[in-house]
């Protein structure tokens, strides 16, 4: 980063929890692991790849869409199609890397012809989320879409009245966004997407 908002931990002062790092990445490659051969939800028999997640795993930031699509299911990375072109690029005009942040989903394998995870599949995965979130401790949770904010929230809410807002969680500053997928439909909707990611910089140079 040059000049920007600072995405990674700071090395300076000691981490926010004292952990053992090697046996806790030795633990994160094992869930990896675990990940890539689970069978724990329907999801798993149509997959080609799980798509765990990926990026810098001292992010400050952690971005969760909903699951993988096509593109993402035939790679194994997660935001690779053009959602994730477009998310590469909205990050890149708020003057982040994409390589600084951390990326995954709700659902680590993709739902049939893209429809939305049904919530026992989001229950089935989220022990591997949440173990995620634990292992990067982000400061910044943002959640991508609707699916992302209702699997993590609760059912009822609705991402059009709280979009671009942060909010406690957890621990965490929780902010949902637009996902960038729904920028791809309508030039009004792209200017929705790209207003939340300048919110969400705001954001960021707020809590550092
Ligand atoms: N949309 C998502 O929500 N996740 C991906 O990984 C790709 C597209
Ligand atoms: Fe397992 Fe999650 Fe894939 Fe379901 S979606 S099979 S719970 S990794």
């Amino acid at each position: 980063m040059n000049g920007g908002s600072r995405v990674r931990r700071s090395r300076s002062g000691p981490p926010p929890v004292e952990r053992a790092p090697l046996k806790d990445e030795a633990m994160f490659r094992e869930l990896e692991q675990q990940v890539n051969v689970c069978v724990k939800c329907e999801l798993s028999k149509s997959r080609t790849n799980a798509v765990f997640g990926e990026g810098a795993e001292d992010a400050r930031i952690m971005f969760i869409g909903e699951g993988p699509g096509q593109e993402e299911d035939v790679q194994g990375r997660p935001f690779v199609g053009r959602a994730g072109k477009l998310l590469t690029q909205m990050l890149e005009e708020i003057g982040i890397r994409r390589e600084d942040v951390y990326i995954t989903n709700i659902v680590k394998c993709r739902p049939p012809g893209n429809r939305d995870p049904l919530p026992k599949e989001s229950l089935a995965c989220r022990d591997y989320l949440m173990a995620q979130i634990a292992y990067v401790e982000p400061e910044i949770v943002c959640a991508l879409g609707r699916v992302a904010l209702q699997a993590l929230l609760g059912q009822d809410v609705s991402i059009s009245s709280i979009h671009g807002q942060g909010q406690r969680w957890k621990g965490m500053l929780f902010v949902p966004i637009y996902h960038p997928a729904a920028g791809l439909r309508s030039a009004s909707m792209m200017k929705g997407v790209r207003d939340d990611f300048a919110k969400l910089k705001k954001i960021i140079e707020r809590n550092q």
